[in-house]
């Protein structure tokens, strides 16, 4: 049995910044309102035709954290990219990955846990690299959130929140079992599938001959729902949990954490989370402010910047956690 390590990070976001005021042009919000009950001030959206979308912002990232890896391309012998807002409803954006970055055919896996994805897909990786049945493994995290929000009054409790971006990290093989990813945690609970959801275009209930026949311009169902304090409520319970269960399963204390990076979902569960554990704000990395929360993209986004800005160093001890839309939540327990 092996360890998996990452190796290379790189991070994309688009260049059109939204601010909070941008937003009050368009809906009925406020600067104050945002800030106060999410921590964000500012968010990146695509514009549109500009020609990114999910897998193409994926991509940049990818290439990136490819050549921070110092490995090809042709070195990758599996993707999984993890996202909600796929370019196409199948298939899935791992395949346009392989086409696009011009890698050979290897296996291409979509994760869709939210904003889980990222811990989900790290942990498939490593679970990968473990066995020794791959050696490097690219793992992509990628979001285009602003062309399926709501972007009237109607939809503000949601559409404030979320932004676009992507992340992207490249693991591989190590062989001292001390160090690298040292475990992964992961659940879920499906009872509260709902209550962070959406629900077009499934096909639970639905013919696609009936919607196209109704064409209903106030279908809600086609926005994103979140039932804010019920999974806010969760969130806080979920994200310790599942610190502690990756601590306690590698015996080590919260006073062992170098660096935590949440799942950018609000910088008040981040918050929580520090007072909770009591850490200090060089032990807690947030970046929500600058790009609200891209769900699966933002852990390897916020990990990307904090490696730029030096603050994961070798022996580390780096604690990624995430909990989101299933309910899913994880986390992943890395030595540096
Ligand atoms: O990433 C996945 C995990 N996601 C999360 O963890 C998100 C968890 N939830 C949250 O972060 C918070 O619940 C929100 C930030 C989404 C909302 O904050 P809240 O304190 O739960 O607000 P609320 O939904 O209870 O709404 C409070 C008031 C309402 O007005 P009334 O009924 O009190 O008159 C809303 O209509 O704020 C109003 N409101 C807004 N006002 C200005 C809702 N959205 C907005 C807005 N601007 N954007």
């Amino acid at each position: 049995m092996y360890n998996s390590k990452i190796i290379g990070l790189g991070h994309y976001v688009p260049e059109n910044v939204v601010t909070n005021d941008d937003l009050s042009k368009v809906m009925d919000t406020n600067d104050a309102w945002i800030q106060e009950r999410t921590g964000i001030k500012e968010r990146r959206h695509v514009v549109r035709g500009d020609g990114d979308t999910t897998t193409s912002m994926g991509v940049k990232a990818a290439k990136i954290a490819i050549e921070r890896a110092g490995i090809d391309k042709d070195d990758i012998d599996f993707i999984v990219f993890a996202t909600l807002s796929p370019d196409y409803y199948f298939p899935g954006p791992g395949v346009l990955v392989q086409r696009d970055l011009g890698i050979k055919t290897v296996g291409a896996l979509d994760v869709r846990n939210q904003c889980s994805g990222f811990v989900y897909a790290i942990s498939i990786a490593d679970q990968y690299i473990k066995t020794g049945m791959y050696k490097n493994v690219l793992v992509i995290g990628s979001e285009l959130h602003s062309h399926g929000l709501d972007m009237t009054t109607r939809g503000r409790a949601v559409s404030v929140i979320f932004g676009d971006g992507a992340g992207a990290a490249v693991l591989t093989r190590e062989e001292d079992t001390t160090k690298g990813i040292l475990s992964t945690h992961l659940h879920s609970e499906g009872q509260h599938a709902e209550e962070l959801s959406l629900i077009a275009p499934g096909m639970g209930n639905r013919w696609v001959t009936d919607i196209m026949e109704d064409n209903d311009p106030n279908d809600e169902s086609y926005f994103p729902y979140m039932n804010g304090q019920f999974v806010f409520k969760n969130a806080v319970v979920r994200f310790s949990e599942v610190i502690v269960e990756g601590l306690e399963k590698n015996k080590l204390k919260s006073t062992d954490i170098d660096l935590l990076v949440p799942h950018q979902a609000n910088l008040r569960i981040s918050q929580f989370i520090q007072k909770k554990f009591q850490l200090s704000d060089d032990q807690v990395f947030n970046n929500i402010m600058k790009y609200g929360n891209t769900t699966a993209a933002s852990i390897p986004i916020a990990l990307t910047e904090a490696w730029q800005e030096g603050k994961v160093k070798s022996g580390d001890l780096v604690v990624l956690a995430a909990f989101g839309s299933g309910f899913t939540w994880g986390s992943v327990i890395i030595r540096w």
